[in-house]
């Protein structure tokens, strides 16, 4: 997204990609993209899929106690969501940087990162058995949690912000029909669940489990068993079909502040984590990298850094609201081992109001859709 963005802004740019096309491009990652995300990859020329085979929706459904709560979006905002898969968006991104006979360079190991405080910051990188070495005015860090920017930060100048969740997700996909048309996020006696889909074939569901859970513990019958219990609704039933795909998901919440030191800029996951009640991941990435984009653009065209230099600034603000969303979003629907019983009913009680409020219920869509972009 970031190399499109400089790309049309006219500012030369290289990927490295650690992975292979296949693997990115395959990966089961969320689905959800706030409007605004649409409108941008729509800009830049990356919609015209993502228009045909996108399901817009315009609301969710929360359901406690047996009962479904839809809350409209589009009432309520005026804005609604698009279900796309996250590697969708990749393939569909690749496909128009090859196409415009700019280079990925994939299956290439970022090693270390240098001069991070000069004009000239270095990255090393090993591909197709060669070393090399990138000479370049500025580094994006996209490269995940696990990536080498964030930690080629010397030590000292970083404070992080971490909070893990005693539960995870088990996620399957499935090959049937959406037993629903918007999203379903279930509170349950029995812990959370969420009924997803990727296509008008193929569904996409989640069971809050053990953060260290033995996925050869759940055959598939065992899932659905449970995906039954958790969803039940009065007149409502959950379809089934063939399980295609299944993973544990671990959950928390990480900032990492600045999000820049010298020429070195963070965006995405190499900054910042989100448990994905809500799938704000993907959308949060993108707000990065458009803030990013547009202070490259700066730079480069009035020589002028402020946006540069405000990045971090700017981006955290974001960051923090949606982490605050998502925290409360993942408070507020799941079982924790630590809640007593007045807790639960504090839980029903915050669903109850979250439905039952328009405040409560704006102050929801308005956070789901996506909030503006900051200036
Ligand atoms: C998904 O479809 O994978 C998904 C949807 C909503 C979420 C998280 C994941 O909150």
């Amino acid at each position: 997204m970031l190399s499109r963005l400089l790309d049309l802004h006219g500012i030369e740019n290289v990927v490295l990609e650690c992975k292979t096309r296949d693997y990115i491009q395959e990966r089961v990652r969320a689905g959800v993209l706030e409007q605004g995300t649409v409108e941008l990859l729509s800009e830049i020329g990356a919609g015209e899929r993502l228009q045909r085979e996108g399901l817009v929706h315009d609301g969710i459904e929360l359901r406690f106690g047996g009962q479904g709560h839809h809350i409209d979006f589009r009432a309520l905002t005026g804005r609604s969501i698009t279900i796309y898969a996250q590697s969708e968006v990749i393939r569909d991104l690749i496909d128009l940087r090859l196409a415009d006979q700019r280079e990925i360079l994939f299956e290439a190991d970022v090693t270390s990162v240098h001069g991070l405080e000069s004009t000239e910051p270095r990255v090393r990188y090993r591909h197709d058995g060669k070393d090399g070495e990138l000479r370049c005015d500025f580094i994006a860090g996209c490269d995940g949690y696990h990536g080498v920017c964030r930690t080629s930060i010397p030590r000292g100048v970083l404070t992080e912000y971490e909070r893990i969740y005693p539960f995870g997700w088990l996620g399957i996909l499935a090959e049937a029909p959406p037993s629903s048309h918007e999203l379903v996020y279930a509170n349950h006696e029995r812990g959370f669940a969420l009924l997803s889909m990727r296509s008008p074939q193929l569904s996409r569901l989640y069971i809050q489990c053990n953060p260290e859970e033995d996925i050869g513990e759940w055959p598939d019958a065992r899932v659905w068993e449970e995906l039954h219990a958790r969803l039940a609704a009065r007149g409502w039933s959950l379809i089934e079909g063939p399980v295609i795909q299944k993973g544990v998901t671990g959950m928390r919440s990480y900032v990492v502040e600045p999000m820049q030191f010298g020429r070195l800029f963070l965006a995405g996951d190499a900054a910042h984590i989100v448990p994905p009640t809500g799938a704000k991941g993907l959308n949060l990435a993108v707000a990065d990298v458009h803030m990013l984009a547009r202070a490259l653009k700066e730079f480069y065209s009035s020589g002028r850094r402020e946006l540069l230099d405000r990045y971090s600034e700017t981006c955290l603000r974001r960051v923090w609201k949606v982490q605050r969303f998502s925290w409360w979003m993942t408070s507020m629907l799941h079982r924790f081992e630590s809640d007593n019983a007045f807790d639960r009913k504090r839980q029903l009680a915050e669903l109850d109001y979250v439905v039952s409020s328009r405040a409560a219920s704006q102050s929801l869509a308005e956070n789901y859709v996506g909030l503006p972009i900051d200036d």
